[in-house]
């Protein structure tokens, strides 16, 4: 197995850590347009293997998408991160150039690569994947839910004090303020959260989860990438081991929930295939209500891509 992961900054790095930690394939490629930047992130990670145990090789490369050549799994994490008041629709403009750019050079070392986006808008980015690659769409797919649960799964893990590993949750809906929280769906040890927690208390969680990553960005001064980073690296996990996962995802919609032509976050199984399946959830109406709001948030953005005509060149 060979994994690539395009942009070695914070969040790239992270994932190409977590790729080598976990074994995950014989070779984890970091690639970068800095001169010199992926070769000593990989480095790095490489001196980290008689500590943390691993053999998987990391290579850096600068720019050359030759060394890339034939992944089967290939992350994207490049463009610009998120500055304090900026929102993530805010970046459209300079990481959709750079998105449609990187999806070319790889899809040219590895046509038959699995395609993980990172880049925000994450929602549109993953669409201007889509279009460029023009990969059947079970291959063409961004990271986003893994991450906004995982903040849901943490800050309730904290507000019930039980462990992180006991909470299972599902979210819908695009990465962003409208992306919507299932609590209906979220169990501890397999209680419904509702029976362990007031709706007050939920409620702030679920809002709270809603901006998580601006909390980061307001913190930092640039967007968070332990979690972002380790998020693609689990979903790097479910499709080199076929592990059948189900993770909300954000995926290529093609009538599910009353949505078409739009790519949204949703429970799928992830496997070898990519998207294996997207699963169809009983909503209510108005959570069903809120993934349409979520939609049409993301739709819009995706239309003002379809404008820019970056992926018609
Ligand atoms: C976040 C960025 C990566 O949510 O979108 O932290």
């Amino acid at each position: 197995m060979k994994v690539t992961v395009v942009g070695a900054g914070n969040v790239g790095a992270t994932c190409a850590d977590a790729v080598a930690r976990w074994e995950l394939a014989n070779e984890v490629v970091l690639l970068d347009i800095k001169e010199g930047f992926a070769e000593g992130k990989a480095l790095d990670i490489w001196q980290t293997s008689p500590i943390n145990l691993f053999d998987t090789r990391p290579v850096g490369s600068t720019n050359d998408y030759s060394r890339t050549a034939n992944s089967d799994v290939v992350v994207i994490t490049s463009g610009l991160p998120r500055k304090p008041g900026m929102s993530r629709d805010d970046l459209i403009a300079t990481n959709a150039n750079i998105v449609k750019s990187v999806t070319e050079q790889v899809i040219k070392a590895s046509p038959g690569a699995i395609l993980i986006v990172v880049s925000n808008p994450l929602d549109v980015m993953t669409y201007c994947a889509y279009l460029t690659s023009q990969f059947p769409s079970q291959r063409v797919f961004g990271m986003a839910g893994i991450l906004d649960t995982a903040r849901y799964r943490a800050f309730l893990a904290e507000a019930l004090n039980v462990s992180p590993k006991d909470i299972q949750a599902v979210l819908m809906g695009g990465h962003g303020d409208t992306m919507v929280p299932l609590p209906r769906y979220t169990t501890v040890g397999g209680i419904p959260v509702t029976e362990l927690i007031g709706t007050d208390e939920l409620n702030a969680i679920v809002e709270r989860t809603k901006k998580g990553g601006g909390e980061i960005v307001n913190l930092l001064g640039t967007s968070a990438w332990y979690a972002p980073g380790t998020a693609a690296a689990q979903m790097v996990a479910a499709i080199v081991r076929d592990q059948k996962r189900v993770f909300p995802v954000c995926t290529w919609l093609q009538g599910e929930y009353g949505l078409k032509d739009v790519y949204l976050g949703a429970p799928v199984i992830l496997g070898k295939g990519g998207v294996e399946r997207v699963i169809e959830l009983r909503l209510t109406g108005d959570e069903m209500t809120l993934v349409h709001d979520s939609a049409k948030a993301v739709r819009e953005v995706m239309d003002v891509l379809d404008r820019m005509s970056v992926t018609t060149a």
